[in-house]
């Protein structure tokens, strides 16, 4: 089943008095339970690909559809309720509550789509589990490490099961170990719950998991390739 299809995509932003063309013309299309990356220099255009995809950036030309819908054709509420329903975001930056614990930080999405109680504490305990972190439900972030923080991120991104799972250089702040770690757990997940997982990075450790290499290079999709014999 095709969730994403991406035709003839081209982004433009202005830039001075005139415009810079950060994606020119991508052709791209990604079934569900896909576990892909983008990867590519400084500048190819990764990040750019994921917010148009995440809705979070609409084309300048072209047409992106995201589970049937047309990102550039959503109005500011259709394109929150599609981002809140089928889609979780991991960044480099975790973006956590500083605030607030690891349960409550877990818990944020399911309180968008007005789950009960009930159901948000199996699910934010589930979603812990995954990620190793039942233990911690009470800590803020300010008292994890770096790893534990980013586990929390996925933790967050995975809780309501989305569709897609976007997730942009997700182990920039973490060292091999940690990244093995978390790179294994999301795909178990993949495997488990059949989440469609879409990377940017240019970290080796990263891309050695990808089933899928997309290299973007100047705005353009140089290469995509199938991986034979993935890392397990
Ligand atoms: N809002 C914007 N206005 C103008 N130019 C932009 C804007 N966002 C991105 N660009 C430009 O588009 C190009 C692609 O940026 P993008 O962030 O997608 O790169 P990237 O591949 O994610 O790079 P990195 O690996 O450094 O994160 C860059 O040259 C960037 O300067
Ligand atoms: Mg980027």
């Amino acid at each position: 089943m095709e969730i994403i299809q991406i035709k003839k995509l081209t982004k433009r932003f202005p830039m001075g008095k005139g415009e810079f063309t950060a994606l020119k013309e991508i052709d791209l299309t990604f079934t569900k339970g896909e576990f892909a990356g983008l990867i590519g220099p400084s500048g190819s255009g990764k990040t750019t690909l994921l917010n148009i995809v995440g809705s979070l950036d609409v084309p300048t030309e072209g047409e992106v559809l995201v589970l049937g819908k047309s990102i550039g054709n959503l109005n500011q509420k259709d394109a929150a309720q599609l981002r809140k329903e089928s889609l979780g975001f991991i960044f480099q930056s975790y973006n956590l509550l500083q605030v607030h614990t690891v349960y409550e930080n877990v818990e944020f999405p399911l309180l968008l789509l007005k789950k009960s109680a009930s159901e948000r504490r199996k699910m934010v305990m589930d979603a812990l589990e995954w990620v190793g972190l039942t233990d911690k439900e009470k800590s803020k972030p300010p008292q994890l490490s770096g790893g534990e923080c980013q586990r929390v991120a996925v933790a967050r991104a995975m809780v309501k099961k989305p569709s897609v799972v976007l997730a942009d250089e997700p182990t920039a702040n973490l060292d091999a170990k940690n990244s093995h770690n978390i790179l294994k757990t999301m795909l178990n997940l993949n495997r488990e719950l059949n989440t469609t997982f879409i990377f940017a990075t240019h970290d080796e450790k990263v891309i050695s998991y990808l089933r899928r290499k997309i290299f973007l290079l100047d705005g353009q999709v140089e290469k995509d390739v199938i991986v034979e014999n993935p890392k397990s």
